[in-house]
């Protein structure tokens, strides 16, 4: 078995971030039995604490995020024991003598987790690297936003790889460590029935939603600068294009995967200007209703600045321009505040060559795959059979084969995302986190879009909290005769 046992220090480690999912994941570790016992976690922050009333914290915090019946005792004092707590100012180096100290004879690779804005990233690696912290079996973790476009996404990996090699740098992108994302390898590459019919003779085209029913969250400062292009699209949904269009990488090498994503990249179709009011749309909600709640628009929430025109939605048609995906375009759309937290790929088949049911029915007469990330976790392939009674002749008639992962596999608790990533880092596997390349790629093109929308300098579209954005994200797609899916 390969070894996961590691010393993990958390930069960052009373941020949000860490308590929301890295110390619940941490914990779900433990309760598995996947920590190696030897493994010691170091939070380290800025704010005053000593090791106990550190552990306190964290023991709060687990008590609020993890389930009372899976907050088992005996885990819970196995995982405190091993947290130890450092004081430090990140952006000088005088403290990290300390962590050397905590080092001091232990011979198990150190991580290092960056949960901190992305502009210190370089500081850190450096100060680790000359008090001595590193050798040469230590890693990186970085979180995302890694910059804000091309040149400065550079800079930042410029300032972690000038200390770590790519080889031991990991970018996440939580999106690649859910369940269901991982399950597009295998439902793509373990089945032939898929494996044969993947591409644009068979696909006429496919739809991607990523909704959300939360807003900003208090998260004004950053999201203003960045936009749902900049959080949502340039690293999840890109990956998901990645994952559902690449090629079949020859093996499940974290490279061999990795090349056939930046291919995939490189061959997204860029943006012209005239695509801008007919193939992209930008929303911006207003005050609304979800669940029966009213809730502010993104220009009354905290802290916001009243003449912003950054979008919380975008909608978009574009294609992967290669032999495999000539012609088939892809409809991305995600967003803030809307009716309900979903995400969902669906792949549309093309139409039988000759059709000889019912004219009046022809609308119906194509499968689709429906892949259901979250919630409720699944697979649906629609599929038409006959209507039965006696009166109902040929017609047809549209049913699921279903695969729901919880009543199928219901003893198995799905994971979160953040649990798969942290346990991948221990065994030093890379397949789960993203390339250099694969950022800066993903960057390129959005900085394509960024600068043309800037050009035009319109507001965006409203839309009402609660609703599935501006009409024009349906107008763009009824345009083609064609229109999001809706039943599952
Ligand atoms: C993060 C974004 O990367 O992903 C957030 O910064 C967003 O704005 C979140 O809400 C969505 O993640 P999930 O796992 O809830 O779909």
């Amino acid at each position: 078995a390969i070894s996961t046992e590691i010393d993990l220090a958390l930069f960052g480690a009373l941020g949000d971030l860490a308590q929301r999912k890295l110390f619940p994941s941490l914990f779900h570790l433990e309760r598995e039995g996947l920590l190696d016992p030897a493994t010691r976690l170091l939070g380290l922050a800025r704010q005053e604490h000593d090791r106990d009333s550190f552990r306190a914290q964290v023991q709060k915090t687990l008590k609020t995020r993890v389930k009372a019946e899976e907050l088992d005792r005996e885990a819970l004092e196995r995982f405190l024991a091993r947290l130890d707590f450092l004081q430090l100012d990140f952006t000088h180096p005088e403290g990290y003598a300390a962590i050397h100290e905590w080092r001091q004879g232990a011979e198990r690779p150190m991580v290092v987790y960056l949960s901190v804005a992305a502009r210190i990233y370089g500081d850190i690696c450096r100060h680790l690297e000359s008090t001595g912290c590193l050798d040469d079996e230590s890693r990186v973790v970085v979180e995302k936003p890694i910059g804000y476009d091309l040149a400065s996404s550079a800079e930042i990996n410029d300032a972690i790889g000038a200390v770590f090699p790519e080889s031991r740098i990991y970018r996440i992108d939580h999106y690649l460590g859910k369940e269901t994302v991982q399950n597009l390898i295998a439902l793509r590459f373990a089945n032939p029935l898929f494996g044969t019919q993947w591409n644009q003779n068979h696909i006429s085209h496919v739809e991607i939603t990523v909704a959300e029913q939360v807003g900003i969250e208090g998260r004004w400062g950053y999201f203003d600068d960045a936009g749902q292009l900049r959080d949502m699209v340039q690293n999840h949904l890109l990956q998901l294009v990645c994952l559902i269009a690449m090629d079949p990488p020859a093996n499940l090498d974290a490279d061999a995967i990795r090349d056939e994503k930046v291919k995939v990249l490189k061959a997204l179709k860029p943006f012209t200007d005239d695509m801008l009011g007919r193939d992209v749309v930008r929303g911006q909600y207003i005050a609304g209703t979800i669940d029966g709640r009213s809730v502010p628009g993104y220009l009354e929430e905290e802290g916001a600045n009243t003449e912003s025109h950054t979008e919380s939605f975008v909608a978009m048609k574009t294609g992967v321009a290669n032999w495999r995906w000539a012609g088939v375009p892809f409809y991305l759309r995600t967003g803030k505040r809307m009716p309900e937290k979903l995400s969902q790929i669906v792949i549309h088949f093309r139409q039988q060559p000759h059709y000889i049911f019912d004219p009046d029915q022809r609308d119906l007469a194509a499968n689709k795959l429906v892949i259901r990330l979250q919630p409720e976790e699944g697979i649906a392939l629609e599929v038409l059979t006959k209507d039965s009674g006696l009166d109902k002749g040929m017609r047809l008639r549209r049913g699921p084969l279903h695969l729901d992962f919880n009543s199928a596999f219901p003893k198995t608790r799905i994971p979160d995302a953040y649990e798969r990533l942290l346990l991948e880092v221990m065994k030093g596997q890379q397949y789960l986190f993203v390339r250099r390349d694969e950022v800066e790629y993903a960057w390129r093109w959005c900085d394509s879009l960024n600068a043309a929308w800037k050009d035009r300098d319109e507001p965006p579209r409203r839309y009402p909290a609660g609703s599935w954005g501006p009409v024009a994200s349906i107008a763009m797609i009824t345009q083609d005769g064609r229109s999001w899916y809706e039943d599952y």
